[in-house]
């Protein structure tokens, strides 16, 4: 008795409490409604996870999880989006082809797309303010080619996997040698929010890092920033394995793999986000400090997710050998 008793303190809640879930592919396509909203097509291709709401154009007063028939994510209430953009392998001949996605290992059913986590602050311990309708935020900047422009985003970051488990080793730049389980982008977003704003003109300044430490270390957020938010975390695992013959390498000795959006180095990383929990979901999961599993949301399995598409607004030659990136997007390596 007494041991198991001891067990079970160990395993106390709250320790690592987060939210974990897959979402499947929705759509992978030319745009982006965040940056470029009624505009077909954006300068660059998206993957994009979440409800089947995501359009050209997504109007802040309008609630995705009242338009949306169905997510792509296991939360069955959770309408948000998710997108990063798509990578490309660069054969030696200059075409490029379009490098597969598969979900993690945890979520091997998982037709590609994104592992979303929300962790509270301190593990569940501090008030945490969920994001609220109308919320959207963007991490990164698509023009960075260099790792001190990427220092102005801490967390944005690649594993080079060696099994499908591999969690060690993130770098900021694009692994340099060939990972035998493929290439994890892992996209983290600032913490603290101003408490006002739902978006910025940038889509980044009503959001900050900690003042000082980080998120992880329960890092204090600033003065202009005070609002504590759950950390949104963006696992993408892209399937270089075809790809991972050194012989079709580039004879320089560089890497060959390179972003829809002509990034070449890793150091253009970013996501982006549209918040669509129905209702006060996402707030009721934080405070009940949910660890992967919440029997306080509703959920469904990962094939009904994998069964949640759209098909692309505008369609172009995404796949197969293809002389340019999509949108005819520059390779630009400073
Ligand atoms: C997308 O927006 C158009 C108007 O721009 C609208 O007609 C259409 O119903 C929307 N689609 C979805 C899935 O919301
Ligand atoms: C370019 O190289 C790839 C990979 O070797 C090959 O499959 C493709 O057919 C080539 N394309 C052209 C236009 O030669």
């Amino acid at each position: 008795m007494y041991w198991s008793f001891i067990a079970l303190a160990l395993v106390a809640p709250s320790a690592d409490a987060l939210l974990r879930f897959a979402c499947s592919q929705l759509v992978t396509e030319r745009l982006d409604p965040l940056v470029n909203p009624g505009v077909a097509q954006s300068p660059h291709l998206h993957q994009v996870v979440g409800g089947n709401s995501f359009n050209i154009s997504m109007d802040p007063n309008n609630d995705p999880s009242s338009l949306a028939s169905c997510t792509s994510c296991t939360f069955s209430e959770d309408f948000s989006n998710y997108w990063t953009a798509v990578l490309y392998f660069r054969a030696q001949n200059g075409s490029f082809h379009r490098v597969p996605q598969i979900g993690n290992e945890l979520f091997e059913q998982a037709n590609g797309g994104v592992t979303v986590y929300y962790s509270p602050p301190n593990s569940g311990k501090a008030k945490v303010t969920a994001f609220k309708k109308g919320f959207r935020m963007l991490v990164g900047d698509t023009s960075c080619r260099n790792a001190a422009c990427a220092s102005k985003y801490r967390q944005l970051t690649y594993t080079c996997l060696q099994t499908p488990g591999t969690r060690t080793g993130e770098t900021k730049d694009m692994p340099k040698k060939p990972c035998p389980a493929g290439i994890m982008a892992n996209i983290r977003f600032p913490t603290c929010w101003d408490g006002t704003n739902l978006d910025s003109p940038d889509h980044k300044s009503h959001i900050a890092y900690p003042s000082s430490g980080t998120f992880e270390s329960n890092g204090p957020c600033p003065s202009t920033h005070p609002a504590q938010v759950p950390q949104l975390f963006y696992e993408t695992v892209w399937d270089t394995r075809k790809f991972n013959d050194k012989s079709l390498w580039p004879t320089d000795g560089s890497q060959p793999f390179v972003w829809s959006n002509g990034d070449p180095t890793g150091y253009g990383l970013h996501g982006d986000y549209v918040f669509g929990w129905k209702g006060d979901a996402l707030q009721k999961a934080m405070d009940a400090n949910c660890n992967i599993n919440c029997p306080q949301l509703k959920s469904q399995q990962i094939p009904a997710g994998n069964k949640c598409t759209k098909p692309a607004i505008v369609n172009e030659n995404i796949d197969g050998w293809i002389d340019e990136l999509p949108g005819g997007m520059p390779i630009t390596s400073s």
